[in-house]
């Protein structure tokens, strides 16, 4: 993989973060000869007018601000991907037929980059993000992007845009990529032309009040998504369908929803975008299996991996709505967290289902989802080993010329 500013090739970068990931014991796709990286892609890096110091707003939110470049890469049926191009964040030009505004015909992902002590940045587990779009992309009937060149372009953009990084606990960069067609055609059939775009935006925690319970209204009458269908697919309509019902909720003063399947609307499927596990006694937590409707979170998975080594008997199984009740109300369920990317782990402190609510601890946060988060958010960030090969160390980089100076 090489990228170049106006012809200037990166293999000194390359070769600094291959030496990186080298030094730290990281083997992984990417820690590979810079001859090969060479022959296989050229980013194109437009030139922009550095903004050293971006003013970045103590508020932050989540997702409201963006950086000030983007990736992009376009697919045409004849031509394949083409033009894979770092340059200015800018409004998108579509058609107003592009496929995508009219069948949804589009994926996103997202994953995050965290500042590690020695100022450098971590990517968590990229590799499963970029099989993941694809995953997507196949489900919607999308081309597959190169997960080399996806994984080359994210790298770049937040080695590029670490200035962003907001120096408050708990931030990150959250990246945000995208494909969706952009071909001008009304008939219901995929399109030929396709927009991949890549955008970075600096986040403080999810939730507004950070890592603190929140309470989640269990939704009886409406679904998510169905066995079968693009439930497991990160599809814009998925989170669409999810609105009118999370609207409703926070007018009940519930900041999440808790789908259930939509087949028999007992078993329990996911918590607002995020899978749900639960927690019985001090050392057993359960989360459903991934049964076609329920996303496959990398959280998640980390989580399925870590908690045994920390001494947690961790298993998935299919868990009743009816069942969870019971055993949160006999004391046995002490504890509930949702796991995803953005909120990482998010503690549940209250159910509220046909009218009844349960408290889960007290509606405080339990000592499991705290050891979880505390633990996972250690390796992100880099301040505790990471004995899984779990990140990749990004550089950061000083402007788009310095990278060719490594
Ligand atoms: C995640 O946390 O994994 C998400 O997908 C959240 C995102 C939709 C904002």
């Amino acid at each position: 993989m090489s990228s170049c500013v106006d012809g200037l090739d990166f293999n000194g970068y390359f070769n600094r973060r291959n030496q990186i990931h080298a030094e730290s014991g990281i083997i992984n796709a990417f820690a590979r000869p810079s001859s090969k990286i060479m022959a296989k892609h050229a980013i194109r890096i437009e030139s922009i007018a550095p903004n050293l110091s971006p003013s970045i707003p103590a508020q932050l939110g989540f997702g409201r601000h963006f950086t000030d470049r983007m990736f992009t890469h376009r697919y045409t049926a004849e031509n394949g991907w083409q033009d894979p191009t770092i340059g200015p964040y800018h409004d998108l030009i579509l058609d107003p037929a592009a496929a995508a505004l009219h069948c949804g015909q589009m994926v996103f992902d997202g994953t995050k980059a965290y500042r590690r002590p020695d100022g450098d940045l971590n990517l968590f587990r990229i590799d499963r993000n970029v099989a993941r779009i694809n995953r997507s992309a196949e489900r919607m009937g999308m081309p597959a992007v190169d997960e080399e060149l996806h994984t080359e372009a994210i790298e770049t953009l937040v080695s590029l845009e670490h200035r962003w990084m907001p120096n408050i606990e708990s931030a990150s960069l959250y990246i945000r990529p995208v494909i969706m067609a952009t071909e001008p055609v009304l008939e219901v059939r995929a399109s030929h032309e396709y927009l991949h775009y890549i955008i970075v935006s600096p986040v403080g925690p999810y939730f507004p009040d950070g890592f603190n319970p929140i309470s989640v209204f269990v939704s009886h009458d409406h679904v998510r998504a169905v066995r079968g269908g693009t439930g497991e697919a990160k599809t814009p309509g998925n989170y669409a369908a999810s609105i009118a019902i999370s609207e409703a909720a926070r007018n009940k003063g519930c900041q999440q929803v808790l789908w259930l399947d939509a087949v028999e609307r007992r078993y329990i499927d996911e918590v607002g975008a995020m899978n749900i596990a639960f927690v019985y006694g001090d050392k057993e937590i359960r989360t459903p299996p991934l049964s076609g409707a329920i996303l496959h979170g990398v959280t998640r998975d980390s989580i399925l991996r870590l908690a045994p080594d920390l001494g947690f008997e961790m298993h998935e199984t299919p868990m009743t709505i009816a069942e969870v009740w019971r055993d949160i109300e006999n004391g046995q369920i002490t504890e509930a967290f949702g796991m995803g990317t953005a909120a990482v782990v998010a503690p549940v402190g209250a159910l509220v289902y046909q009218e009844r609510e349960a408290t889960l601890n007290g509606g405080q946060t339990g000592p499991v989802a705290r050891r979880l988060y505390d633990e996972l958010t250690s390796i992100q960030y880099g301040r505790a080993a990471d004995p899984y090969g779990w990140t990749t160390v990004v550089p950061v980089a000083v402007d788009e010329q310095s990278l060719a100076m490594r």
